[in-house]
């Protein structure tokens, strides 16, 4: 069943999102290292994230860092820039095997990252990403 719980702690914040809802995880560990600040979104920062914590079918978003690792089917791992091609929003949710961009209502393939929705003309950055050991590291 779907599970909200949004818990905001600095600026550390990750989304996870499933096929039935959305989870929001807050990161309220050290955040001296944290850059940037503000609305402003960089794409792609590369960072890791537990395998376990991706839902098979969704994903999960690392706002702070500015990617998003999807699993599509179980055991197979995508991972994206969160800045949306129209205008450079960061999507902020994902659901029903959609990442979605909250300012005009983009959408794109958990699989891929092609749009499925416009008005963005192509579909997110693709980053590369590892498992070793369960954690998924993004670059
Ligand atoms: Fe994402 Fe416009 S910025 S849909």
């Amino acid at each position: 069943m779907a599970v909200r719980e949004p818990l905001v702690c600095g600026r550390r914040v990750a989304l996870v999102a499933g096929a039935g809802g959305l989870v929001v995880l807050a990161g309220c560990g050290s955040g001296a290292g944290a850059s940037g600040g503000g609305s402003t979104v960089t794409g792609g920062g590369g960072g890791t994230v537990p395998a376990a914590s991706v839902p098979v079918g969704g994903g999960v978003i690392v706002a702070d860092k500015g990617f998003l690792v999807t699993q599509p089917t179980a055991g197979q791992f995508r991972a994206f820039s969160v800045v949306c091609p129209h205008q450079g929003c960061p999507v902020s949710q994902i659901t029903n095997g959609q990442i979605v961009c909250p300012c005009h209502g983009s959408q794109f393939s958990v699989a891929d990252g092609s749009v499925t929705q416009g008005p963005a003309p192509t579909g997110l950055k693709a980053l590369k990403v590892s498992d070793s050991g369960g954690t998924l590291t993004v670059s």
